[in-house]
């Protein structure tokens, strides 16, 4: 979704700027744009686009000295991806740019139509900076001219805003949608949506409060409320670059067995599992879980819904966020209400833990990001510790996304004594297992390469599976139809012949999930179902199958769940592999944002 930046500070500002956006991209953007403080007098370029387009209508221009500038990727929402809706808006002499919808905006837009403003974009945030013009002639002090305009302003933003009545100052605000401001030793100033773009340039970083506005020069730093609270940042660069991976998809399925093990370190120990962030209070009284998630966290919820109720015995029930905020769902005090979310940021999953919270429901926070508004929002929060994860297509989340959830079925059977002592103590040894799983599972790498050729046509493609191996079967077949463009769609196994079976011809690609551990033989009689109709079958499995025309050959496992992870690697680098063969960029796959912050 869109991504904004903001530099003040005496390097090159236009270079910064970009710079900054390009470590924004993988949020999705369809154009892009910056305004640049050069000499007093703003200037400002957009393009439709990728950003080498707006690198090239910039190629002419660079500042010297002392300046400031702000950017910003626009993944359109109101108005087509153009670039008179492009950010940064312009008044008479100010430019903003801002993430987010305004949701007031008919009705200020027309107040100020009233006034004689001409409009030039079908945007909601032009508003913004008329507004913000016309409480200029208001206030002499600029800041309160600034304050006035949120006020007034309903819905969620990020905003930053220049203007040449003040030359040396940024004004900033947020509600809703994430800004960190960040600063480095030498007095630099930096803005960004998220972290990206600040490791390797800010020292210490603040991650504004809902509902924080203020103004920054290179001398003052102001913001109310008083709450920005500096913390050094983390990371380096290299960790967020492609470290000779093709892709940065490709990077994070290969560094799945790395993130796995941060996921479980001090988690995972020989007789129980611990979690810092809960204590047994937390889950006192707690006889059900309601789980919400949007896409491949959705899939992650259903995985563990297979999992919490075979081993802590207590009742889940799964929704997509964006089904439960309209349904008027029926709360009850006694249950979980855990949301599960890469970015953080998803407005739908958002929504849902808001509706939670005002029932009075605990709330648990599965997330990826630290200080995002899902997880400043939850009662208590269990990291994943993927890591920055790229690629639009989620991956390594899931991955990381899973295991916290088993861990949590287990932290509760063992609470709940739904387990015995010694099931428990095998559960965490097939559990340590995994980071080598997933490693291993990276061998079948070149045979999907090369079985992704005879992929890449048909009319469609059905991944089944059974139990667990279902919700794989649906992460599965979003992935490939995210990056591939191709049609695809996850179905249980045993519910082939209540109708889809009718699409069964050679053009009909089946990718069957065949584990050992879990009923095999049940899916295995679905499979010839599929297989008499003359579907194209690829089996994924430990077993050879007579009936599949191809095969992906995984290793014999003891336990469903490592059997569900070396499978996930497979679905992930199959679909890859076809995306890349197709020519897609798959790491930014059209229509498609990583981070969704609009519902
Ligand atoms: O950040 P979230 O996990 O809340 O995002 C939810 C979905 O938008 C996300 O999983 C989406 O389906 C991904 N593109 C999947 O690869």
């Amino acid at each position: 979704m869109c991504g904004i930046v903001g530099y003040i500070g005496n390097r090159e500002i236009k270079s910064r700027l970009i710079e900054g956006l390009r470590e924004l991209e993988y949020r999705g953007y369809d154009s892009a744009g910056i305004a640049v403080m050069r000499e007093g007098r703003i200037e400002s370029f957009k393009a439709v686009g990728k950003l080498s387009n707006l690198e090239e209508k910039t190629k002419d221009f660079s500042t010297k000295g002392p300046g400031l500038g702000i950017g910003h990727t626009r993944w359109a929402t109101h108005g087509k991806p153009t670039e008179l809706n492009a950010h940064p808006h312009m008044g008479e002499y100010s430019y903003v740019v801002h993430n987010g919808i305004i949701e007031n905006y008919r009705e200020i837009k027309e107040m100020l139509e009233k006034r004689g403003i001409t409009f030039l974009s079908q945007t909601d945030t032009e508003v913004i900076v008329h507004l913000f013009e016309l409480e200029a002639e208001r206030y002499e002090d600029l800041f309160l001219a600034f304050k006035a305009t949120i006020e007034q302003l309903d819905g969620a933003y990020a905003v930053l805003l220049i203007t040449q009545k003040a030359p040396d100052t940024i004004f900033f605000a947020r509600k809703g949608s994430p800004m960190i401001i960040g600063r480095s030793g030498s007095g630099e100033i930096f803005f960004a949506s998220s972290d990206a773009p600040l490791i390797g340039e800010a020292d210490e970083v603040a991650y504004m409060d809902d509902g924080t506005v203020g103004f920054v020069t290179s001398e003052t730093l102001h913001a109310e409320p008083d709450s920005l609270c500096f913390v050094p940042l983390q990371g380096d660069k290299m960790t967020a670059q492609k470290g000779g991976y093709r892709f940065f998809m490709e990077k994070e399925i290969y560094e799945q067995y790395e993130v796995m093990s941060d996921t479980m370190i001090g988690r995972v120990l020989d007789e129980d599992i611990a979690f810092e962030e809960i204590d047994d209070a937390f889950v006192d009284g707690i006889t059900r879980i309601k789980i919400c998630a949007c896409g491949t966290s959705y899939h992650a919820a259903l995985t563990s819904s297979y999992l919490f109720e075979r081993l802590s015995k207590i009742p889940v029930n799964v929704e997509i966020a964006s089904e439960f905020r309209y349904k008027e769902p029926l709360l009850t005090d006694d249950t979980l209400f855990i949301v599960i979310s890469q970015s953080g940021e998803t407005a739908d999953t958002l929504e849902a833990l808001r509706m939670a919270k005002e029932a009075g429901l605990k709330t648990l926070a599965v997330c990826n990001v630290d200080n995002s508004s899902i997880v400043r929002m939850a009662d208590a929060t269990i990291l994943t510790r993927a890591g920055i994860e790229k690629g639009v297509a989620s991956t390594k989340a899931f991955a990381t996304q899973v295991m916290v959830l088993w861990m949590l079925s287990l932290y509760f059977a063992k609470r709940r004594r739904s387990m015995e002592h010694d099931a428990i103590k095998d559960e965490l040894r097939f559990m340590s297992y995994v980071p080598k799983v997933l490693q291993k599972s990276l061998e079948v790498h070149e045979k999907c390469k090369r079985l992704s050729k005879r992929y890449l046509h048909g009319h469609g493609f059905f991944f089944i599976g059974r139990d667990i191996f279902y919700p794989l079967a649906l992460e599965g077949a979003l992935k490939l139809k995210e990056i591939s463009y191709l049609h695809a769609e996850g179905y249980p196994a045993g519910e082939m012949k209540h109708g889809p079976i009718a699409l069964a011809d050679a053009e009909l690609f089946t990718i069957a999930l065949m584990p050992k551990t879990l009923l095999y033989e049940k899916t295995k009689s679905n499979v010839e179902e599929l297989s008499a109709r003359d579907s194209t079958i690829l089996s994924i499995s430990p077993e050879m199958f007579d009936l599949a025309d191809d095969f992906i050959l995984t290793h014999p496992h003891n336990h469903p769940m490592l059997e569900f992870f070396e499978m996930m690697i497979v679905e992930q680098l199959l679909s890859m592999e076809i995306a890349i063969r197709l020519g897609n960029d798959v790491d930014m796959p059209r229509n498609l944002a990583k981070s969704v912050t609009v519902e």
